[in-house]
């Protein structure tokens, strides 16, 4: 904490709050104690209030930064795999050989369901939203692994941790098989984390899937680009409820139901949507037309960010990712690629987009990616919170251990009427 105050005057009176310094980032207002005043801060989608404090991912906006533990996106996603960065996510550094070596078996060891959570996803419709599917068996992982769920304890934290980021993506794909009416396929010791969701999504009893190794790494680069993104939406939704000393699977659950929403990650599944909404390049303007007009409620998916303003990093990256997979794949002159390279080009050449600051984020490309993938539009969130859970068990574990944690509860200006009789 700096020496650093605030002073502010209101009604004669002087109030000093005390300013808080980061190791990098803005200064903050320490107004924790303003109820004392009988006075409240009001930040509606807080945008200008942190949370808490945390050591985990450092997002630079007007920079278009983005750090896990310090190190730069741009780098862990050329130099290290999925698991290195769930590693360095929970524990604060980079696994060492041996380490990665003990965590990548212990993972793998773990990523096979209970045999009865069949039972539950045999109880919802097959054409169930996979992210409904997710929020519901995530959330009945409790049910199943409550051996050691005592959050208090270090070690437990760390089971509960690995058997989320073991079977999450088993439960992922499974809620794939599950709509299409496929048998479910099992995790294989031999695959990599990434190659096993592949894996489990894309083959069947009587057609084996083969491992493409651009594939592959483009997919991994998704979870990589998807893994963590400080206090956003579902990050501070996990953080809320692990406040109440909720277990670990319905905090994850809560995150997942979070990041369901359209603004945040069902961005991708809505920028494809609106693709084939748009379905033809001569329709693009009408579009752009709609998008910003005021009164309309149109706006042009996988464009915009609340925190980058000028860049996303992940955008970048998964920009190049998108054009390898597309020429890996010969599909860069279908006609739903083509009109997402015509309407990229074209926002970003108008006047609205330009002075908005309004570029492409990471879903516009992301879910170009997943779609070349063969990955249906349906699964794309569930896709993302499967990479989102290495930052959201890491979330939680750094709050438990976190002496200010306290239970959230936020304030509110009470606008309603005042006190009155019923007559
Ligand atoms: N299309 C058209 N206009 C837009 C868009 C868009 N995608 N995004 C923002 N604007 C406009 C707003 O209408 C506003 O206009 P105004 O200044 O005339 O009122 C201006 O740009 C500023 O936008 P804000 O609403 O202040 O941006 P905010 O930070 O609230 O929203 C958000 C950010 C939710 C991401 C928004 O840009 C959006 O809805 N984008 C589309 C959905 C999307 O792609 N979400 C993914 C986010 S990334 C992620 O979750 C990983």
């Amino acid at each position: 904490m700096s020496s650093k105050k605030i002073r502010i005057s209101l009604d004669n009176k002087n109030i000093e709050v005390p300013v808080i310094e980061g190791t990098l980032g803005y200064k903050a207002i320490d107004t924790s104690t303003l109820n004392k005043e009988h006075l409240f801060s009001y930040d509606p989608g807080f945008t200008s209030t942190a949370a808490c404090k945390s050591a985990i991912t450092f997002v630079d906006g007007e920079k278009g930064e983005l750090l896990y533990r310090g190190y730069p996106i741009e780098q862990l996603a050329e130099k290290c795999d999925f698991l290195d960065v769930a590693f360095l996510l929970f524990n604060g550094e980079l696994p060492t050989f041996k380490e990665k070596e003990l965590y990548s078996s212990t993972i793998n060891g773990q990523s096979l369901l209970h045999d009865q959570l069949n039972n539950v996803f045999r109880g919802f419709r097959r054409d169930a939203h996979p992210m409904a599917v997710m929020v519901g068996v995530v959330g009945s992982m409790a049910a199943f692994y409550f051996d050691n769920m005592n959050i208090n304890n270090k070690n437990h934290r760390k089971q509960s941790a690995n058997k989320l980021l073991a079977k999450v993506p088993t439960i992922a794909a499974w809620s794939h098989t599950y709509n299409l009416g496929l048998p479910f396929v099992y995790p294989k010791h031999d695959l990599s984390y990434v190659a096993n969701i592949l894996n489990m999504m894309f083959s069947s009893p009587n057609k084996p899937y083969h491992v493409n190794p651009i594939i592959t790494r483009a997919f991994e680069r998704i979870l990589i680009l998807h893994a963590d993104h400080e206090q956003n939406a579902s990050t501070s939704t996990v953080r809320l409820v692990g406040s109440t000393g909720a277990n670990p699977y319905a905090c994850i659950a809560s995150g997942i139901a979070s990041l369901w929403g359209p603004a945040h990650g069902g961005a991708n599944e809505a920028t494809l949507k609106m693709l084939n909404e748009i379905k033809n390049e001569s329709r693009i303007n009408e579009y752009i037309k709609r998008a910003k007009d005021k009164n309309d409620d149109f706006r042009l998916m996988g464009f915009g960010h609340r925190v980058y303003r000028n860049r996303d990093p992940r955008a970048e990256i998964m920009k190049v990712t998108c054009h390898e997979v597309l020429d890996e794949l010969g599909l860069n002159n279908e006609p739903l690629f083509k009109l997402a390279n015509t309407l990229e080009k074209i926002a970003l050449e108008d006047e609205y987009f330009i002075e908005k600051k309004l570029y492409p984020n990471v879903d516009f490309y992301s879910g170009i990616v997943m779609k070349a993938l063969g990955i249906p539009n349906s699964m794309f969130t569930a896709i993302f919170a499967l990479a989102r859970t290495a930052g959201w068990i890491a979330h939680w574990h750094e709050m438990m251990t976190d002496s200010d944690n306290k239970i959230g509860r936020p304030r509110q200006i009470y606008t309603g009427r005042t006190q009155r009789d019923i007559p």
